[in-house]
């Protein structure tokens, strides 16, 4: 009989850290065993900075997850990784190429990203190299070369990289005697995994999730990811905005962003006002909702100029026919829908996860969509497990066994 096989992983943002525990039984139904949800510490605009303190946090976050299931059951974990060092390319080459039958070996990706990436140096690792489609005789995104009657075909390839001091940082701080990295996961590659569908995917869409120091993008074309980056912004300046302007500590500053948060002014009502509670002595007072909404706005209209900029400078001219998704905590936001609407036009939505059937209520919000994503990337890909040595090195850049699929077509198949 098919034995159970349980899955764990951990999301390491700005503001918490969340891990997750599944078990997939022997039909292939999943079940949610549990989940740690902890502050982050030592993280620094998605960036693993203290080693010591976030290694803390995880491990604390890890053993809640794992408490009614029995210590040890899972050591490998799908952890997943931020910060604006996070870039991608896409590249094309001949899938002939290289050491490996049907393959490209690590060493001709490496040459190839150079040649395309002129940024690009030891200094960087490969996170994610993700094969999406043939050019055949210079006609792009081709999905089954072996249809046509073709000559010339490369295969196309979307890499992720990220800062190897950062890499090591985030391996570093996952790893402890109970529990190794099985692999990295971006966190815009994780979110996209919870939350956009099928059809999104292959009309195109934009992925973006605001998180409290980054906001992380994601392009999906033709059912594959065309773009990865991140930008060091978040739902930490918004609410610094709103306590300069209210000239509050930064923890009034929040609690009054998420109860009375709009980003829609006159959406709000004109005589709308707000309780700001006092402190240091001084007393609660009144202030204009409105008044409120006002750095929001303007802090949320930047965030999206940014995105836009980047969608705009990875080569995206128009908005995709899927439009655009938001998740991560930032786009609880009320009025980020019409604001965004207003804007651009196209589909726009707030997504939680929802590719996870019984997933606790808990989980059933935006800010956990990269949480369940990651988990949900490691179950799709879980026989490729990177290693990583003591410092947090990966040992296998370009795993081999993604491009198994998309290996060069037999010569009497081309015709
Ligand atoms: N209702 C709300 N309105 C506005 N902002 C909200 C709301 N709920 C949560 N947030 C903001 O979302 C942010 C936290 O989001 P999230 O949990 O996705 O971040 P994170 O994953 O820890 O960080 P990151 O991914 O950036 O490293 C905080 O800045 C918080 O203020
Ligand atoms: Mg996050």
């Amino acid at each position: 009989m098919a034995k159970a096989i349980y899955y764990s992983s951990v999301d390491i943002g700005t503001n918490k850290i969340c891990s997750i525990l599944v078990r997939i039984g022997p039909e292939g139904e999943l079940k949610v065993l549990g989940a740690g949800i902890t502050p982050s510490q030592g993280v620094h605009k998605g960036v693993v900075e203290n080693v010591a303190e976030t290694r803390e946090a995880i491990a604390a976050s890890l053993d809640e997850s794992q408490r009614y299931a029995g210590s040890g059951v899972v050591r490998g974990v799908f952890a997943t990784i931020s910060g604006s060092h996070i870039n991608s390319v896409n590249t094309k080459a001949d899938p002939g190429e290289g050491a490996e039958p049907g393959g490209l070996s690590a060493m001709t990706l490496r040459n190839l990203i150079e040649a395309e990436f002129p940024g690009f140096d030891r200094s960087q690792q490969m996170l994610h190299v993700i094969p999406y489609g043939y050019d055949v005789d210079g006609l792009s995104g081709v999905r089954d070369p072996a249809a046509l009657k073709a000559g010339e075909f490369q295969l196309e390839t979307h890499v992720v990289l990220g800062d190897d001091q950062a890499v090591q940082n985030s391996v570093k701080a996952v790893r402890n005697g109970k529990t190794t990295v099985n692999s990295l996961v971006t966190q815009s590659i994780a979110s996209a995994e919870a939350t956009l569908t099928g059809d999104e995917r292959q009309m195109g869409v934009i992925l973006v999730d605001i998180g409290a120091g980054t906001t992380d993008i994601s392009i999906y074309l033709h059912g594959q990811p065309w773009y990865s980056g991140v930008l060091p912004v978040g739902g930490i300046q918004m609410t610094r905005d709103l306590a300069v302007g209210l000239r509050v500590p930064y923890y009034i500053a929040e609690e009054i962003k998420i109860k009375w948060g709009h980003v829609m002014p006159e959406m709000v009502g004109a005589g709308e006002e707000v309780a700001v509670p006092g402190f240091q002595g001084q007393p609660p007072r009144l202030v204009r909702r409105r008044g409120v909404c006002q750095p929001l706005t303007q802090r949320m209209i930047e965030i999206i100029k940014l995105v836009m900029l980047r969608v705009n400078q990875a080569g995206l001219r128009r908005l995709p026919i899927g439009g655009i998704v938001f998740t991560g905590g930032g786009a609880e936001i009320e009025g980020l829908k019409e604001m965004v609407d207003n804007a651009l036009g196209g589909p726009v939505r707030i997504a939680t996860p929802s590719q996870v059937a019984g997933l606790p209520s808990q989980l059933r919000k935006p800010a956990y969509s990269a949480s369940v994503g990651a988990l949900l990337w490691g179950i799709k890909h879980g026989s490729e497990r990177r290693r990583y040595d003591d410092r947090g090195k990966s040992s296998t850049e370009g795993p081999r066994s993604l491009f198994r699929r998309f290996s060069k077509p037999r010569e009497e198949a081309v015709g």
